[in-house]
Parts: C-alpha cells; sequence; structure tokens
C-alpha cells in the first residue's frame, strides 16, 4: 500500500519537546517574529542563532519515543514517504530511511550569501565563515515564516498518487502542509487525522484517531501491518 504520512510537532511532543501552539509553547520567550523570520534574522542574527541554538541543544538531548519508532516499522510494510514539519532528526534517529523535512532541519546550515549547505555545529554564531565562500552570512538550514517550503512537488505527487494518507500531530493551522488532506482528497485518497484533540482542519479528514501519538500510532501501524 502506498501511504504517505504528514508529522508536526505533536509527533515530538512526548519526547519533551515542546509545540508551537500550546500554552506552554516553544514561542513562549519569544515572539514568532523576533526569532523566525528572515527579517528578524537581518535585524539581529545573534538572537536567532541563540533560539536555534537552544533549539538544536534540546533536539539533540530528545528521544525518540514509540510513535517515531512505530513509523519506522510502517516503512519496512508499506510504500512509505514521510513528511515532516519538524526541524529535529528523532525520525531518522527511531530508524526512518528516508525522511522529507519540509521546513528544514536543525542539523544543517546553510550559507545566506552562496546557498552553500553543511551539517551544523551545536553551536551557531553570526560571524561565522561560510566554509564555501568564506563570508560571515551563515545561517540555521530552516524555513522561516514567508519563506517557501521544501520539496513541494516531490509532495504534491505523493499525497496524489496514495492510497492513505494520514496527518500525525499537527494543528493545521500553517500551508500548505494544513491543505495536503484536501488534496489528497480531490484525488480520492482516504485520510486519517492522529492528534491529541481535532485539529482545525479535522473535517478534511475520512477519519479521526483521538489520543496521545506514542499510544495512537504504534495501534494505528499495528492495524497495516499486524497479523
Ligand atoms: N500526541 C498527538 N498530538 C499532540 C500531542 C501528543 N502527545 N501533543 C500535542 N499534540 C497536537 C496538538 O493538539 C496540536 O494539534 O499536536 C499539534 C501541534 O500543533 P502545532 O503546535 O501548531 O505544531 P505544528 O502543527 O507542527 O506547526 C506547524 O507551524 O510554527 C510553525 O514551522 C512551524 O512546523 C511548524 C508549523
Amino acid at each position: 500500500m502506498r501511504i504517505t504520512v504528514l508529522t508536526g510537532a505533536g509527533i515530538s511532543a512526548e519526547s519533551g519537546l515542546a509545540t508551537f501552539r500550546a500554552s506552554d509553547g516553544l514561542w513562549e520567550n519569544h515572539r514568532i517574529e523576533d526569532v523566525a523570520t528572515p527579517e528578524a534574522f537581518a535585524r539581529d542574527p545573534a538572537l536567532v542563532h541563540q533560539f536555534y541554538n537552544m533549539r538544536r541543544a534540546n533536539a539533540a538531548a530528545a528521544q525518540p519515543n514509540a510513535a517515531h519508532h512505530a513509523l519506522a516499522r510502517l516503512a519496512r510494510h508499506h510504500d512509505l514517504v514521510l513528511v515532516t514539519q519538524n526541524v529535529d532528526d528523532l525520525h531518522e534517529r527511531a530508524g526512518s530511511p528516508e525522511v522529507i523535512h519540509m521546513h528544514g532541519a536543525l542539523d544543517r546550515a546553510r550559507c545566506a550569501a552562496c546557498g552553500h549547505g553543511w551539517p551544523a555545529p551545536a553551536v551557531m554564531l553570526p560571524d561565522d565563515p561560510c566554509p564555501a565562500c568564506a563570508a560571515p552570512a551563515t545561517r540555521p538550514d530552516i524555513v522561516w515564516f514567508g519563506e517557501i517550503p521544501r520539496h513541494m512537488e516531490r509532495i504534491w505527487q505523493a499525497l496524489e498518487e496514495s492510497d492513505l494518507f494520514a496527518a500525525i500531530g499537527t494543528s493545521g493551522n500553517v500551508y500548505p502542509a494544513a491543505g495536503f488532506a484536501q488534496h489528497a482528497g480531490r484525488h480520492g485518497v482516504e485520510c486519517v487525522e492522529l492528534n491529541l484533540e481535532n485539529s482545525v482542519n479535522a473535517l478534511d479528514f475520512d477519519r479521526r484517531i483521538l489520543g496521545p501519538a506514542s499510544r495512537t500510532v504504534p495501534a494505528w501501524v499495528e492495524e497495516l501491518v499486524g497479523g
């Protein structure tokens, strides 16, 4: 079976990584416009690097949970395309063979001058020279608000060609990911949502499985591969 899965911050919540829109959200000390936009980086690169250095350290200290491991198991039994809005590497560390990071990744760095990319060091500073062009223009390889998400052509095609689409741990607040279920549904693809509560686009799904991902995702995968 061809399955496309989209994950959001909710799948990493039980690994201790804060979600964005919970009351104790990630942004509690910072407004999004101060740390996650190109304008913020131009205005105060040191603050933006400090924010992502903290997120990089938190992600390195976190462990994949049962939901991440269940999706790695799913990939061993079905033709799975795994897309994530998350920038942590918990899917990779749980053994998922291929992860499409549409919002970038904490463990990657990029040069704002020449576009060169490389594995991010634990701590990045505004004056770090680019390894390729030496410009002091290094940035986290993260897609900020107002920037274009990555790999979209491949994602739209996967959604259209799937037998099943599942959204896991995402609130449905941010496009284009919030439109994936509607796009898949228009192509006759069955859509299921696994979330702690109904997302804002819950009505786009044929089925909703409510509860913590570490419990609902392994049970859902068992339905698909068990027996
Ligand atoms: N199990 C399942 N779902 C959970 C859990 C859990 N343990 N804990 C929280 N959730 C759900 C919440 O109910 C919420 O619907 O996960 C969702 C998290 O939503 P957001 O915090 O909005 O995160 P996300 O949807 O990934 O945000 C999308 O917005 O902030 C930008 O670029 C950022 O990638 C992010 C994008």
